[in-house]
């Protein structure tokens, strides 16, 4: 019988600046109210020069591996979500792998915004169980202070940087039989594209690119693809809202995040936010959240997780866990 994956293990890394809305409102034209009626965001983390994507993506590796029990040598491959790599080439993941020090398998970086970890953890979950990889780390890393136009406070103030990681692993003799990665669905539509998106790349002269995004369209897409997801998970695993134990949301806007508990029918206490500390931290939100709520002892071994999250092209998807 093939395997099934386990997330076995979960890690965070934040920088170290703390940046407020006041202080932001210092030099763009907000303020803290604004900011935070619209979104919940109080406050982010902005990364410093050695704070890179791969610096940020090892810190949050080097956790997961320690939650897990697991060492480099457990690691067979590396994908790593972002939209803020190091370099063009080569991937950040071989960056991670070589600080790490794996020196086998594989690793390359995955492009689908702030839906890259939850593209990640479904990539991950098929090789696994199809046995091409055995121990694999999902990460979500991500600089976007250094893609943000500091001219449009309509963007620049949403995002901030920070990276998460998860360790997953074939299942063993003593893993119970129901602990694992359940289901993961993933979607595209391209035709959306222009509605969020970066206006250059390393390959474009002169335009290394900012980030632009049409807020109340991605918003209202949002909102109708995220509930749809869900359902999607749900009925694939037969199971209903009041299965789900936790729900770990993308975290890009509070209003977002509450709609869909209440859909969900869960009370606020079983929903993870971060979004009032970290940001938007595009694909590391989900993955930084559950280490939040991992580490301090809300989520527990054999609960249901479900995650999910949106983002420019438009991706977006699902994943139903159970840790
Ligand atoms: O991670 C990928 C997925 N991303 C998302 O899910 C984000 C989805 N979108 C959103 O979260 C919301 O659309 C935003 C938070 C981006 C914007 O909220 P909104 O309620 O849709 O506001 P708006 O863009 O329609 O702007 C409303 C007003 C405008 O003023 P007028 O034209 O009504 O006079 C803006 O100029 O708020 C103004 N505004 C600001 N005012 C103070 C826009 N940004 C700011 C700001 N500070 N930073």
């Amino acid at each position: 019988m093939l395997p099934r994956s386990i997330l076995a293990g979960c890690g965070g890394y934040l920088p170290e600046r703390i940046v407020t809305n006041d202080e932001l409102s210092r030099t763009v034209d907000t303020s803290d109210e604004w900011i935070r009626d619209r979104t919940g965001i109080r406050q982010r983390h902005f990364a410093s020069k050695h704070e890179t994507t791969a610096f940020m993506g090892t810190a949050a590796a080097r956790a997961a591996l320690a939650d897990a029990g697991a060492t480099a040598a457990d690691v067979d491959a590396i994908i790593l979500a972002t939209s803020t790599p190091d370099q063009a080439f080569p991937a950040t993941a071989l960056r991670v792998q070589a600080e790490l020090g794996v020196t086998k398998g594989f690793g390359f970086d995955l492009s689908a915004a702030c839906a890259g970890f939850i593209y990640g953890l479904s990539v991950a979950d098929g090789m696994i169980r199809s046995g091409q990889a055995r121990g694999v780390l999902v990460i979500g890393s991500e600089v976007y202070s250094r893609i943000l136009n500091w001219q449009d406070r309509g963007t620049c103030v949403l995002f901030g940087d920070g990276a998460g990681a998860v360790f997953v692993r074939a299942a063993n003799a003593e893993d119970d039989d129901r602990r694992g990665v359940l289901s993961t669905h993933i979607h595209a539509q391209g035709t959306l594209g222009d509605i969020l998106y970066v206006d250059g790349a390393v390959g474009q002269p002169d335009k290394p690119g900012h980030l632009v995004m049409h807020g109340r369209e991605v918003f209202r897409h949002a909102v109708t693809r995220l509930a749809e997801a869900v359902e999607e998970a749900l009925a694939a695993n037969g199971m209903t809202h009041a299965d789900i134990d936790w729900l770990v949301p993308h975290q890009a806007n509070r209003r977002i995040i509450d709609a869909m508990g209440k859909k969900l029918g869960l009370p606020p206490e079983r929903v993870v936010v971060t979004v009032d500390r970290h940001a938007n931290t595009s694909a590391a939100s989900v993955p930084l959240a559950l280490a939040e709520a991992r580490a301090d002892g809300r989520i527990k071994s054999g609960d249901l997780v479900l995650l999910e999250a949106l983002g420019g092209g438009l991706t977006w998807g699902s994943a139903l866990v159970r840790l």
